[in-house]
């Protein structure tokens, strides 16, 4: 089996070819971040044009590499949402026109489920799992007990984790993307000299405040002002390990909600990509007798991939949609069938 993945929720204009056996037969992903830099965060306008004019030929090239026609395909998977709707709108009625001029399938893909399932492209991992699923626009643990079938056991009431890595990183003049320059900053810096909050660690549930925190950097920045190069990594080491004890804790709780059948942790979205994070999570599943599993980078961070394979996914359960599916800004995982 055969599915073409198109991927336009966010920043990352990204297409792939997935078969059935979780293999990546080829794929393109084209980052914007140079023209959304200027403005210090995704500009929707910007990025839905940028997926327009780029999209096309990133599928000719994706088809050209991987040696097939659309003919070959069994099915066109595309991101419905959520996410930014001008940017949605692209990938979606991209990937119908190519299913309708095909003749092939059209598999509607909810962009949560691409990374809660791309843990199981190539392996074997089997439901359930616990899901951290970290990014830009997103901060949740789900309990994944199948295809469509997800229990949400907490989310961040204020800002995502990767909202509070970007500002972070805005703070301390670090530039953006903030995620990887707070990662660098914190390798020269020391996480125990700046005391910063970790809101909502030791409380019942999984749920996550960011909020809090982010003001507390605001305020060891404007104490340390003007920063130098010593002030900024040791703000930045405080802050992301302030953001692993929360993690940590959080999926503490998560595992003892989830349930005895749950042995594996799994890690999704842009955030996942810290090393450090990654770490402190391994010793937090070690700790708990399960087995952790961070996907590759390429599949942590947005990708065509994913969309690919969560259509495969689904098209195996005999799933699939009407080409009238309509684009959705939010979609929450809870409501999806499977
Ligand atoms: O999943 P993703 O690529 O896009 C969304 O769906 O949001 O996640 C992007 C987010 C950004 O906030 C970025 O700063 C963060 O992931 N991120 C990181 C790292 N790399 C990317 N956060 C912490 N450490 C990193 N190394
Ligand atoms: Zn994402």
């Amino acid at each position: 089996m055969l599915a073409l993945g198109l991927e336009t929720s966010c920043d990352e204009t990204a297409c792939a070819l997935v078969d059935d056996q979780g293999r990546i037969l080829a794929q393109m992903v084209l980052s914007q971040l140079d023209e959304h830099r200027p403005y210090g965060g995704v500009v929707p306008e910007v990025a839905a044009r940028s997926h327009l004019e780029h999209l096309d030929h990133l599928i000719a090239q994706t088809m050209e590499d991987g040696g097939v026609a659309f003919s070959d395909l069994d099915l066109v998977a595309a991101t419905c949402g959520p996410g930014l709707i001008g940017g949605v709108f692209v990938g979606a009625m991209t990937g119908k026109a190519i299913a309708l001029a095909a003749n092939k399938p059209f598999i509607a893909v909810n962009h949560l489920e691409g990374h809660a399932l791309s843990a199981r492209m190539g392996t074997s991992l089997p439901f359930p799992y616990l899901l951290l699923l970290a990014s830009g626009g997103h901060c949740q643990i789900l309990a994944v007990e199948g295809v469509g079938r997800y229990r949400k056991l907490g989310g961040t009431i204020d800002d995502a984790a990767g909202e509070a890595f970007d500002k972070t990183a805005k703070l301390l003049g670090l530039g953006y993307p903030g995620g990887p320059a707070v990662e660098k900053a914190a390798l020269k810096g020391d996480p125990g000299r700046i005391p910063l909050p970790r809101p909502m660690k030791g409380r019942p549930g999984c749920d996550f405040s960011f909020s809090g925190l982010k003001t507390a950097v605001r305020l060891a920045a404007l104490k340390h002002a003007p920063l130098n190069d010593h002030a900024r990594g040791d703000i930045a080491a405080a802050f992301q390990e302030a953001v692993a004890d929360i993690m940590a804790d959080r999926v503490r709780n998560a595992l003892g909600l989830g349930g005895p059948e749950i042995r594996h942790l799994v890690v999704a979205g842009g955030v996942a990509a810290n090393a450090a994070l990654r770490k402190r999570l391994l010793e937090t599943a070690q700790m708990a007798g399960i087995t952790f599993i961070a996907p590759p980078l390429n599949l942590c961070t947005d990708n065509g991939a994913m969309i690919a394979w969560a259509g495969i996914e689904r098209f195996r359960l005999g799933l699939s949609d009407s080409l009238a599916f309509a684009p959705r800004p939010r979609w929450p995982l809870e409501s999806l069938g499977g």
